[in-house]
């Protein structure tokens, strides 16, 4: 039995990759399996939380005592998080893609005789930097999550400042840890002022020691004002 440790709390999990539509048949996506995002968004309701999850494509099940919305794009994924409303935590798990068609086709691209196809890119609008934007209604805690290959410290501190989250929990991919649809993952936690790392544990002990410390965080936060 779980305490209640988040009880009157809101709060708003995304989870899975998204899907941008190059034509009817076709996407552009990612190895996303959403494993941890649900893990999460699971947590979170075990714990007493009100738990809002929204999931890109995936084939998992949604878990229990969680309102899940589905989403196929980055854009449905930014409308459906503003839809929501005012939450106390938000988690933003998913691997949104940064990029979608400029123009999807409404017919199924022919391979004609071309040897080459140049798709036209743009930007997908940012899920996290919009939630992380000041204002009356920014969650009181807004934790990003960055995949990277590379510095992934470095780089997922940055990702912290320039979208204005509160937390940054970074995972390498590498040959020593893949976490796209496993069961384990290797996360470092980035606040402010400290950097701690997790090692090989699996995404539901992840997701119970976030919900932990996030809880924690803003119980702290709030019985000062
Ligand atoms: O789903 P699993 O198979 O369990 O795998 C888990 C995971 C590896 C997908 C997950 O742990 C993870 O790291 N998710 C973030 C993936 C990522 O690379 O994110 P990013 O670096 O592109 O984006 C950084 C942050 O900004 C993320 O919180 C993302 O949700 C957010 N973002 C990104 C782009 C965008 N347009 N909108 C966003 O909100």
């Amino acid at each position: 039995e779980v305490a209640d440790i988040a009880s009157g709390l809101r709060v708003l999990v995304t989870a899975g990759p998204t899907h941008e539509a190059i034509d009817p048949i076709r996407y552009i996506a990612n190895r996303s399996s959403g494993k941890q995002g649900y893990a999460i968004a699971a947590a979170f309701a075990q714990s007493g939380a009100q738990v809002t999850l929204v999931s890109g494509p995936t084939s998992l099940p949604a878990p229990e005592d969680v309102a899940r919305i589905h989403v196929t794009t980055a854009e449905e994924m930014l409308y459906a998080c503003r839809q929501v409303g005012s939450v106390d935590i938000a988690v933003c798990v998913a691997a949104v893609a940064d990029w979608r068609l400029e123009t999807s086709s409404a017919h199924k691209l022919k391979k004609g005789d071309d040897e080459r196809l140049q798709l036209s890119l743009v930007k997908n609008p940012d899920i996290l930097a919009m939630i992380s934007q000041p204002g009356p209604s920014r969650p009181s805690l807004v934790i990003g999550f960055a995949a990277e290959t590379d510095d992934i410290q470095q780089n997922a501190a940055q990702k912290r400042t320039q979208k204005n989250c509160d937390w940054i929990v970074a995972n390498g991919v590498d040959a020593q840890n893949a976490p796209f649809g496993q069961d384990d993952n290797t996360v470092t936690i980035i606040d402010e002022t400290s950097t701690e790392t997790w090692p090989g544990l699996p995404k539901k002990e992840i997701a119970a020691r976030l919900v932990q410390r996030a809880v924690k965080t803003v119980r702290s936060r709030t019985s000062h004002s």
